[in-house]
């Protein structure tokens, strides 16, 4: 009993993220076979599969700067599960549009890709997506090296396709895709290493203390 709660207390943020990443999909395969998809089915499940694609692939976007930022260093350890989860749902998305609403038609396909802008970007997306989630393995970590970061930066340009995708495809309103934009904006500017150094400065500046108390107490430590 005692053993179980240590590991529960440890791993809260694994259970909570693997429990929280599911959900959606639980809720999604009981609502079809429950016929609780509402009138149009198909549409339900490419704007839930979607939604969640992006929100957790925000979620993963966000561990990093979580750690930086926060000093929650638990984030990190999420950050791949949360990655791989939203390419689950991008590619249940991309399954539920290309099976079930074009029935894998080649033709009607390359039509909808070709004429529909937003099909386009979501399918630039998609693309960049699928290397991220093939290389996201230590093995592969290993084998690239310092090349595996390089590669894995390429998610900011998924996440910014997406909010295109998004913002395109809504006929009117776009407050709610330049929403998620603004958020996906914000994770990338608090990763430019000036922003980040001053963000984390400004963290570890301990509260209560005048500033010049902070500054002698830093100077300490300087080389003399
Ligand atoms: C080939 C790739 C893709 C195709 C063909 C595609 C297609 C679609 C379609 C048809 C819709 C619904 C449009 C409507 O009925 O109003 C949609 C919505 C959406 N898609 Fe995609 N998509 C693709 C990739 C992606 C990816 C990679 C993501 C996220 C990681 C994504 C996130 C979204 C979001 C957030 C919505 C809007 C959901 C909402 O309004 O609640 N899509 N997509």
């Amino acid at each position: 009993m005692h053993t179980t709660m240590n590991t529960l207390r440890a791993q809260w943020l694994r259970i909570a993220v693997h429990v929280g990443s599911l959900i959606p999909l639980a809720a999604l395969i009981w609502d079809y076979f429950n016929n609780q998809l509402g009138a149009n089915p198909i549409r339900d499940m490419t704007l839930r599969t979607g939604k969640t694609a992006l929100i957790l692939l925000m979620l993963s976007l966000a561990c990093t700067p979580a750690n930086t930022v926060f000093g929650f260093r638990q984030a990190l350890k999420v950050r791949r599960a949360l990655g791989l989860y939203a390419f689950l749902y991008a590619a249940i998305h991309l399954l539920v549009f290309a099976g079930l609403d074009y029935g894998f038609d080649l033709g009607l396909l390359q039509g909808a890709i070709l004429e529909q802008r937003f099909v386009l970007v979501g399918l630039a997306a998609f693309l960049i997506l699928v290397p991220l989630a093939v290389t996201s393995t230590k093995g592969w970590m290993k084998r690239l090296g310092q090349r595996w970061k390089t590669l894995h930066q390429w998610v900011y340009l998924a996440a910014l396709l997406v909010i295109v995708h998004f913002v395109w495809l809504v006929k009117a309103d776009t407050r709610e895709p330049l929403m998620y934009g603004a958020v996906v904006v914000l994770l990338l500017v608090v990763r430019i290493p000036r922003i980040r150094q001053m963000v984390s400065n400004v963290r570890r500046r301990p509260r209560n203390k005048p500033d010049h108390l902070v500054i002698a107490k830093e100077a300490k430590h300087l080389p003399q």
